[in-house]
């Protein structure tokens, strides 16, 4: 008794031009107690009018029909995105032959003196089929939730940099315009005063209001790095300059031009890999040095950020609370580029970022100087 389908009526398409051979495989489905329907079809023409506009559950296919064979047929079934099984019903075709087929995607070969057979046949197609579209729904249903994931993150991230962007406008226009303002009255009350009392708590008064001022625009300076607007060698450099300053670690910069022209979001991108980069290595690397090298060369930009401390262990890589490494993907993804990470134990770690540049307008020839 078949059991895949227990309470449905089976709809089944066989392709045979033996009256006498579709007459017993009726018969054998009949007496196996399965609910179905069976059409059949004897031209290829009658064949793939059927299946272009009927939902049949499974198809059962002589091998020889006249003037084609069900390799014909199957290869009208098998473009199909959401295809029936298919079952070679025959006569001996030679092992060889019955292996192509397999090897072209026919779910099974049972041979017409094994139809008894036929029963277990359908069903154990109809389970591997099932079990086949259940597993592309779900990879479908993955690749979307990924998408969905991917797409959030993006969304994230640049929303992220506008939130920076409007604190850093704000620090900017309301607390370092009025500290700079505070400090020139301050100076100017230091300066009309005879007290010398006075005077003394005027210029502490001023010494720190400067110090506020440079902590303002050090917290704007990493909020929305004003650099970028010197071009990104010359922000990564100075990135750079910072992290030797701070770590004491030798960095150098290497660039293949003096100034790389990007895109804002493609250099923020490229600026914020360098910085999480650098922050991991004063974190987490050890290394006696750093090299840095940009290039714009072939259309692409490619940052490349290396040293030559601990290297990353391998469980450490999808380390569930860490983000800075992730981020960096879905960041380089938001402009169309991809990141590598490329580590061994004890032989220090390299992050490449690489993102296609948009094309240049053409140059008229003689342009170039
Ligand atoms: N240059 C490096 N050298 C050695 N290990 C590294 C280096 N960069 C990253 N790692 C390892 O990879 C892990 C993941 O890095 P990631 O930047 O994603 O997270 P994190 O720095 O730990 O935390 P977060 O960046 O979220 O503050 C780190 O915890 C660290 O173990
Ligand atoms: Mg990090």
């Amino acid at each position: 008794m078949v059991t895949a389908t227990p309470d449905q009526t089976l709809e089944i398409l066989h392709l045979e031009d033996s009256q006498a051979d579709h007459e017993l495989a009726a018969r054998t489905l009949r007496r196996s107690g399965l609910q179905c329907q069976l059409h059949q079809v004897d031209t290829l023409s009658e064949f793939q009018r059927l299946t272009d506009s009927g939902a049949f559950d499974i198809i059962l296919a002589d091998y020889r029909l006249p003037g084609f064979t069900a390799l014909d047929a199957w290869a009208h079934v098998a473009q199909k995105p959401q295809h029936p099984p298919f079952v070679l019903l025959s006569g001996a075709i030679g092992e060889a032959a019955a292996v192509d087929a397999m090897r072209l995607g026919v779910a099974d070969y049972l041979l017409k003196d094994d139809i008894q057979r036929l029963p277990h046949v359908i069903a154990r197609a109809l389970e591997v089929h099932e079990a086949r579209r259940m597993r592309e729904h779900a990879m479908a249903e993955l690749a979307s939730s990924e998408r969905r994931l991917a797409e959030l993150a993006e969304h994230l991230q640049t929303s992220i940099e506008q939130e920076r962007a409007s604190i850093a406008r704000e620090i900017h226009d309301d607390i370092g315009g009025a500290l700079t303002a505070v400090r020139f009255d301050v100076a100017w009350i230091g300066r009309h005063s005879t007290d010398p009392a006075m005077q003394e708590h005027a210029n502490s008064a001023a010494d720190m209001l400067q110090h506020a001022i440079g902590a303002s625009q050090r917290i704007m300076m990493n909020l929305r790095p004003p650099i970028l607007e010197q071009g990104l060698v010359a922000a990564v450099q100075w990135l750079a300059a910072g992290f030797e300053r701070r770590t004491g670690v030798p960095t150098r910069v290497q660039s293949s031009s003096d100034s790389i022209d990007t895109p804002a979001d493609i250099q923020l991108v490229a600026y914020r890999t360098a910085q999480e980069a650098l922050t991991n290595i004063s974190k987490h690397a050890q290394p006696s040095k750093v090299d840095i090298e940009l290039s714009d060369k072939e259309g692409v930009l490619t940052l490349e950020v290396a040293d030559n401390g601990r290297g990353i262990a391998p469980e450490m890589r999808d380390k569930p609370k860490a983000f800075g490494l992730k981020g960096l993907q879905e960041r380089a993804r938001t402009v169309g580029g991809w990141l590598d990470i490329s580590s061994r134990p004890g032989q220090g770690t390299s992050v490449i970022l690489s993102i296609p540049l948009p094309s240049a307008p053409p140059t008229a020839p003689g342009d170039a100087t």
